[in-house]
């Protein structure tokens, strides 16, 4: 092998220092090839012994080691396809006396090899964070939309239509209504229609959230605020709602101190976290909802005035159960369903009288009670309708108390009564017919037609 104007003693140790790297060429003036790596050669399936000596062009006749060569312009970092791989190749001139004697072009494959596993890491971390994104948005997200809310009656389908119209636009919207009216499910509904559906909604509980922490919950903090901050800071539930809708539930419950920066929040968008020194700007929707009444908690100094004037932008009264006693029917409907199939039960109606009873009491407990009393009715009736006697007793008792000399007579009463008895009775002898009659002193026939009566045969 010609090593023309490059010393051999040179090209030794040029060669062992870019044996170092797995990629290097070095050519001579003329551009033939005086050493190649074992490595290259390789990549590029070729002999090292067959690629020594051959001019650079004849073995890569893309090569642009001329052009280094007749300029003496190094090319820095440039892809190149290194048989399989795409390498980046540095290419520079060799020089002795002034003059060129050769050029040398080094890649290092390992760091690629490194680099795409990094950049494979990077894109599985991404795909990764990308699925708990959207698991948080399933299990944080809103779960009910307007149709989940049951009720025809004028109260209840003039706040849908208000609630649908708030949807549309940005403003914080307050829900105001007693407890167990249906607030929180207004306010996944409000942002299911809104234009944000597909942004997180997260909801804060206000009440639950310890006095001390709720800054840091709500606004997040940075690495050290205080004794037991984790490391690299956490977000607050407003970055988390970014884009989407944040539900501030009992917000009447809010601290102070935690009312002032709500407050700067809302007013100019930015928030900083606690321990902090930098603001970031977030668009967050504000639904609150609270049962306290906000206007008396301002008067006596308990609830910012500023605040509640900004919370407040668009006003949402659902109305009390009672306001709406239209709707019982329907919503008892519905959660026989919901009971059917939670529950496993196979309840298939509701007494016309329990219903009346329903219609007389107060519901202090609203939708919610209603719902608490069917789940327990459906289980005390398993495939039967739900009748008086399987109100659980504690609710029977304040269902009952305003209704019950009104509402039955004699006979219903003593209908209600025998039914029972007959129910238990059959129950206590496993249904066998025979038995039940003989204990009840009555005909089998007579038996027959009072359970058919009471709609008791296909216990
Ligand atoms: N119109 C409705 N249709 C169907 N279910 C309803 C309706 N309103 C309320 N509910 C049900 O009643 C229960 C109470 O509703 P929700 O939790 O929204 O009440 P709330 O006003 O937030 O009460 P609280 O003030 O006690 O938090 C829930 O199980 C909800 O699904
Ligand atoms: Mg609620």
């Amino acid at each position: 092998m010609k090593l023309a104007r490059i010393p051999k003693k040179t090209v030794d140790i040029i060669s062992t220092i870019f044996n170092g790297f797995d990629g290097a060429l070095i050519v001579d003036e003329k551009g033939q090839i005086i050493t190649i790596t074992e490595n290259y050669a390789e990549v590029c399936g070729l002999n090292r012994e067959d690629v020594e000596g051959k001019h650079v062009l004849e073995v890569f006749p893309k090569s642009r080691m001329m052009e280094v060569l007749a300029t003496g312009k190094p090319i820095f970092a440039e892809l190149w396809e290194a048989g399989k791989e795409t390498v980046f190749v540095t290419r520079v001139p060799i020089t002795s006396n002034g003059r060129i004697i050769g050029a040398a072009a080094v890649s290092v494959f390992r760091y690629m090899d490194e680099a795409r596993s990094f950049a494979k890491r990077m894109k599985s971390l991404d795909q990764e964070l990308e699925y708990y994104k959207s698991q948080v948005r399933k299990l944080s997200g809103a779960r009910y939309s307007f149709d989940a809310l049951v009720g025809t009656s004028l109260p209840i389908v003039n706040a849908k239509s208000h609630a649908q119209q708030m949807a549309k636009n940005k403003a914080p919207v307050l829900i105001t209504g007693e407890t167990g009216t249906g607030k929180e499910l207004f306010a996944h509904a409000i942002h299911q229609a809104s234009p944000r559906r597909d942004r997180p909604f997260i909801r804060v509980n206000c009440a639950s959230i310890p006095d001390n922490l709720s800054e840091s919950e709500l606004f997040g903090y940075e690495e050290g605020a205080f004794t037991g901050a984790r490391k690299g800071g956490r977000p607050g539930k407003f970055e988390l709602a970014h884009g989407g809708t944040i539900f501030l539930d009992e917000i009447n419950e809010l601290p102070n101190h935690v009312q002032a920066k709500l407050l700067r929040v809302l007013q100019e968008g930015e928030i900083d976290r606690v321990g902090g020194t930098e603001v970031s700007y977030v668009d967050t929707r504000v639904i609150s909802a609270t049962s306290a009444n906000l206007e008396e908690m301002v008067a006596k100094k308990q609830f910012r005035p500023d605040l509640l004037y900004r919370i407040n932008a668009l006003l949402l009264r659902i109305p009390p159960l009672r306001e709406r006693l239209e709707d019982i029917p329907l919503l008892s409907e519905h959660f026989i369903n919901t009971c059917n199939y939670e529950l496993g039960t196979a309840v298939s109606g509701i007494d016309p009288r329990v219903l009346q009873a329903f219609a007389n009491y107060e519901w202090p407990g609203n939708v919610r009670e209603l719902r608490n009393v069917i789940q327990r009715a459906c289980l005390n009736a398993g495939s039967d309708i739900i009748r008086i006697n399987h109100i659980p007793n504690e609710s029977a008792r304040f269902i009952n108390q305003k209704h019950e000399p009104a509402s039955m007579n004699l006979q219903e009463h003593l209908d209600e009564v025998e039914r029972e008895f007959i129910a238990n009775v059959l129950k206590s002898v496993r249904w066998n017919r025979n038995k039940a009659a003989q204990i009840l002193g009555i005909h089998r026939t007579s038996l027959w037609a009072k359970m058919k009566k009471y709609d008791l045969l296909n216990e």
